[in-house]
């Protein structure tokens, strides 16, 4: 048996889960599953990441204190994963005794071991909020390519990383006013000694290949020392002896040790066992391929150098995107949790994304209507069809019993004798894979019940048995799949565990057929995706970006890209099945355009024929259920007050630009 410690990065504490968090705890809970299922000991770990100015912003921003804001966090988070049945065994918080703990005695360590050494840095001080400005906080043009509109710690354009200072016309996101430059002391750890160690490092089998290759390239332009001090005010722990606290991501993977610290307590469990140095046990890290170097260079480093084991494996994923791009609020396809559970089933989610996970680093794209077709067609047409298909002859004509023998031998070993490809699949985290290869023996059950055709032998007298036959051993086989696909789909495996009477599935029970076994009545175990829900999902996700839009900045060339136009409403009538919706034509000057707009509540149509208006001319025209919206008038509207349209004053000729 092994021993295995699993880890899935700590989602920040001052916001919502959403599908990029999703996608690396449905992988993680996958992977632990598998080992659970294989009889493995597996321990499954995470925590809010609770630390730095985020916190402070966010919590600022709601008027609470940044301890209210992550203990309600923590809160939703938890429920957000167990709602999509992600199975942690401890879900801390890195603002815990045990993460202070750790925390101060990893720093000791480094610092009795001489890794630890001060400098005087400048740094960008936003004068205005009184704060220095973390790297996230700052924007300007990047020193190496001279592209605008970059952050203080690495460039979107080229991928080059530096420092905050370097950036051209830096200003700050929380003002927009200039920074300043200040001068204070702070801790560095000397990464640098530690060059050699790491190369050896990732050349094992401890990160994928691709990985390997990045950060080759790291360590050979040369690694600096890394400041892991901040100046207060500061959401976080003091370093010891000082006036400063650890940077947000120095203490946050010691939060692994601290989350796995705090679940041994009271489980008799020993935290030497997993993380002494000479530990025999696994530590398996789940992250995003964004925060790599902070996992594979500076986290087995401050581990080395504090004398701590070092992660077995870290497993690298890529991002989301949907519909072929980056998660957009405006889009509707930044999709939080919360709203995915308002209008769909967790276990869709889950089989999507295995049926799209591989072992390498690749981004992943989610296609509604791909979604869609794979649950609909593969899991529900084809595998959990074949349980419906057999369930009711059994249930009719045998008394609900499955038959003394395996009709086919040949066949149920060909499902038996998968088990060896689809273990070593999911060990690799090549679940895509996996799921291949169940829907392909799907695929051969429903040819065999389709040639057997069950339901022409009922036609005829006396032949019960041969239809018990044929129909035991389709859910027979059905049930090799269930246990397949337990690490993606617990929730199905449950319910189907119930229709065929029997105890908790485990991958030993593979060989062993039910034989002269009584079965349940049947009841469905799966309902198709409903296309709406879709629908519904995206339309609520376009609707809480409004108020949840992140970044409260933007430059003048943003605003210049709105291309804003006088309007003269020349009609205006109410949109069957909309209560709120009024279909509006447009004269902008030298063309007419049809817009929709939630303004029916506030204004008889009558009303508004004539009147000038705004409108956001040059964005996406919208595909609604009753026609195209070309673009959208402005309107101020603030919950209970009412909705008030803007008007432009008498006079201005449609499709004047505003500026
Ligand atoms: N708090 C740090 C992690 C500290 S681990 C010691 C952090 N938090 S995060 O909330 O920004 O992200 C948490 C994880 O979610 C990261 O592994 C990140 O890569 C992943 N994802 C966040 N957005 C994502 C997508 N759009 N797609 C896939 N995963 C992404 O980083
Ligand atoms: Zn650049």
């Amino acid at each position: 048996m092994r021993r295995i410690l699993v880890t899935s990065a700590l989602p920040n504490a001052n916001g919502a889960i959403h599908l990029g968090h999703l996608l690396e705890h449905i992988q993680t809970d996958i992977w632990v599953r598998y080992q659970r299922l294989r009889g493995n000991e597996c321990i499954y770990v995470c925590a809010d990441d609770t630390h730095g100015t985020g916190t402070m912003l966010k919590a600022d921003e709601l008027g609470i204190s940044p301890q209210q804001l992550i203990d309600q966090v923590r809160i939703d988070h938890r429920q957000d994963f167990k709602d999509f049945l992600v199975e942690h065994d401890n879900y801390h918080s890195t603002h815990s005794p045990e993460n202070e703990h750790y925390s101060a005695l990893i720093y000791e360590r480094l610092q009795d071991a001489g890794y630890i050494f001060t400098k005087e840095v400048e740094q960008l001080y936003d004068p205005e909020k009184q704060l220095f400005l973390a790297d996230r906080y700052v924007k300007g043009t990047c020193p190496h390519c001279g592209v605008d509109d970059q952050y203080g710690d690495n460039c979107e354009a080229c991928g080059a990383t530096y420092d905050a200072t370097e950036l051209g016309e830096p200003r700050s996101l929380l003002s927009g006013s200039p920074p300043t430059l200040e001068s204070s002391t702070h801790h560095f750890f000397d990464l640098a000694q530690f060059k050699d160690f790491l190369n050896d490092w990732i050349s094992t089998e401890t990160v994928q290949s691709e990985v390997a290759n990045k950060l080759k390239e790291w360590l050979d332009a040369g690694l600096k020392a890394w400041d892991i001090s901040r100046d207060a005010p500061y959401f976080g722990f003091l370093i010891p002896g000082t006036d400063k606290y650890f940077y947000v991501w120095m203490d946050a993977p010691i939060g692994y040790m601290a989350s796995f610290s705090n679940f041994c307590d009271g489980n008799d469990l020993n935290f030497e066992e997993f993380w002494a140095k000479d530990s025999v046990a696994e530590v398996h890290h789940f992250i995003g391929k964004d925060i790599v170097n902070f996992h594979a260079l500076f986290w087995p480093a401050v581990l080395k150098a504090s004398d701590f084991r070092l992660p077995t494996r870290i497993h690298s994923h890529g991002f989301i995107t949907v519909e072929g791009r980056k998660m957009s609020k405006s889009r509707g396809t930044f999709i939080n949790a919360r709203t995915y559970l308002a209008h769909l089933e967790p276990e869709y989610l889950r089989y999507y994304y295995a049926a799209k996970l591989s072992p390498n680093n690749d981004d992943i794209d989610v296609n509604w209507d791909d979604f869609v077709q794979r649950v609909n067609s593969d899991l529900v047409g084809k595998i959990v069809n074949i349980a419906s298909r057999c369930a009711g002859f059994i249930n009719q004509s045998s008394e609900s019993t499955l038959a003394p023998t395996i009709h086919d031998m040949q066949l149920f070993h060909v499902f038996v004798d998968a088990q060896e490809t689809i273990g070593q699949l999911y060990e690799a985290g090549d679940t895509n894979r996996a799921v291949r290869e169940v829907t392909a023996l799907a695929d051969r059950a429903n040819q065999y019940i389709a040639n057997q055709a069950p339901w022409e032998l009922a036609k005829t007298d006396g032949q019960e048995s041969q239809i018990q036959a044929i129909c035991s051993l389709g859910i027979n086989m059905y049930r090799i799949l269930v246990i397949y696909l337990k690490p993606i789909l617990p929730r199905l495996a449950e319910q189907s565990e119930k229709f065929l009477g029997c105890d908790e599935l485990g991958w030993a029970d593979i060989g062993t057929p039910l034989i002269n076994h009584p079965i349940s009545d049947f009841e469905p175990l799966f309902q198709r995706i409903d296309k709406n829900a879709v629908k519904g999902m995206v339309d609520a996700s376009r609707e809480d970006d409004i108020e949840t839009a992140d970044n409260p900045m933007i430059t003048i060339s943003d605003f210049e890209k709105i291309d804003l136009r006088v309007a003269r409403i020349v009609a205006a009538e109410p949109v069957e099945g909309a209560d709120k919706l009024l279909r509006l034509t447009l004269d902008v000057g030298d063309h007419q355009r049809t817009v929709f707009s939630g303004i029916k509540l506030a204004y008889a149509p009558e009303d508004l024929v004539g009147r000038l208006t705004v409108v956001v001319a040059n964005l996406e025209s919208r595909e609604m259920r009753f026609g195209t919206s070309e673009g959208m008038v402005l309107a101020a509207a603030s919950g209970d007050s009412g909705v008030f349209l803007i008007s432009a004053d008498t006079g201005a000729e449609p499709g004047t630009r505003i500026t």
